[in-house]
């Protein structure tokens, strides 16, 4: 399968964890590079669901190598909750499973400040998954964050800790917030360093080592391109590089042992959270909730919801290089009988085919659409790229065409076996 960096190229939840899951097949090894618990990546399996969070979504087939990057920032007691989880639905982590000891911790006071800051924010709030991502990458940004070497050396945390904590419970009180006890916060995450110790790798050394072997190596990306910290719409964005190159930073493997990017996209838009959306519109978003779909599998909220945004993908196949597209949920289209595509976006009498900068000017930007005819078929039991309809497959080699990368997979249902590959 050669090293493949799989990203999502639209706001997230793209429906990575499916197609993760399926590419695994033919991978040795899988890496988190980046984010935290703020992803929510879904597996659909033999009728059971699973929502990965930290945990490689690789992790549902049996001796393939996970592992949890540098790049990644974990909550200690989340991953043990996950890796517990996991073990109930009959998932076994020990063994498989591979956490970086210079990954950061996200801890309790970056909940807090994430949460504070948020509601300090008021109608300007990011909407954030209140993991606390953001301060927790602050911490990293500022050298002033403890990692997973420290959480496994009890006295070197406790001391660590007791710093962190006098200082971060100064500026919580400043928010009108409650100091953190030291006992509680102490107690939970040497339970959880106890606990995780025997998953803590150097794993640098490890994925060179798979290298070597010859391994093929899928790097899962957690969130979307337009929610990376640099290419996104800032500062409506998550906190780390979710764009190809964060597969390099946060793993230690180098560009030049990349050998493919995929992107993955659904057949229309969506986003959870704040900011611009340029083809947002009420009518699709209302017509994927009365189906059940497209609420958050991290936080439950409703995503909004948007027709296909093609100057969002070219602009994704151009800061990621997308080689291969997958794109999902072509099944949520199988209604209508006319589907929208942006290919610019006009803002007065200024028209961009790449997504601008300047978020006032984003947000400002009305889409300009081409129409397509649609199947109204259901699609969801084909396999095959020739069970199609002819419609479906039209629309499909239009957004490859219109993003300028090649068109690999087609996705037709959250089932592994809903996939087509082209
Ligand atoms: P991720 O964060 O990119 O992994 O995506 P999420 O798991 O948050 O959201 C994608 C949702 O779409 C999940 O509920 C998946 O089970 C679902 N999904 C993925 N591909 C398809 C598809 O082709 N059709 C349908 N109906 N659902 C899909
Ligand atoms: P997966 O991996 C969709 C969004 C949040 C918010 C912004 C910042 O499942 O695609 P954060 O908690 O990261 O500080 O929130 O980013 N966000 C996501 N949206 N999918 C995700 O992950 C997301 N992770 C963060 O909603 O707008
Ligand atoms: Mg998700």
């Amino acid at each position: 399968m050669a090293n493949t960096i799989l990203i999502g190229a639209q706001w997230g939840d793209e429906g990575k964890g499916k197609i993760i899951d399926v590419l695994t097949e033919g991978a040795d090894v899988v890496v988190r590079t980046q984010g935290g618990n703020n992803a929510g990546h879904t597996v659909n399996l033999k009728g059971k669901k699973y929502v990965l969070h930290l945990v490689p979504s690789g992790i549902l087939r049996r001796g393939k190598k996970c592992v949890i990057g540098n790049g990644v920032v974990v909550d200690p007691v989340g991953l043990v909750e996950e890796i517990e989880g996991l073990r109930q639905m009959g998932i076994r982590c020990q063994g498989s499973l591979f956490l970086s000891e210079t990954a950061h911790l996200v801890l309790p006071y970056h909940r807090e400040l994430d949460a504070h800051r948020e509601t300090s924010k008021g109608k300007d709030k990011i909407g954030t998954t209140k993991r606390g991502i953001g301060p927790a990458y602050g911490d990293k940004a500022a050298r002033t964050g403890l990692r997973v070497l420290d959480l496994i050396n009890p006295e070197r945390f406790e001391k660590q800790l007791q710093a962190k904590l006098r200082e971060n419970n100064e500026i919580l009180k400043a928010f009108g917030a409650k100091p953190l006890s030291f006992k509680a916060v102490h107690e939970a995450y040497r339970a959880a360093g106890d606990y995780l110790k025997p998953f803590v790798a150097n794993t640098v050394i490890l994925l060179h080592e798979a290298l070597l072997r010859g391994d093929d190596i899928l790097f899962e990306g957690a969130q979307g391109t337009f929610l990376d910290i640099d290419h996104g719409t800032y500062p409506f964005v998550t906190s780390s590089n979710t764009t190809a190159g964060g597969a390099c930073t946060g793993s230690g493997v180098p560009p030049h042992r990349m050998d493919r990017v995929v992107g993955v996209m659904k057949a229309y838009t969506t986003r959870v959270g704040e900011g611009p959306l340029p083809t947002e519109n009420a009518e699709i978003a209302d017509m994927l909730h009365g189906m059940g779909r497209e609420f958050g599998a991290t936080t439950g909220r409703a995503r909004r919801c948007g027709w296909f945004d093609a100057v969002a993908t070219r602009h994704a196949g151009m800061v990621n290089g997308i080689d291969e597209l997958a794109v999902t949920n072509l099944d949520g289209l199988d209604t209508l009988e006319t589907i929208k595509v942006c290919v610019a976006y006009r803002d007065g009498a200024r028209q961009y085919d790449y997504v601008p900068n300047d978020i006032e000017v984003l947000s400002r930007c009305q889409p300009v659409y081409a129409e397509f005819a649609g199947w109204r078929t259901a699609t969801t039991a084909a396999r095959q790229w020739k069970e199609l309809p002819t419609k479906a497959r039209a629309y499909l080699k239009a957004l490859a065409e219109l993003t300028g990368a090649k068109l690999a997979i087609a996705s037709v249902g959250p089932g592994r076996d809903q996939t087509i590959f082209v």
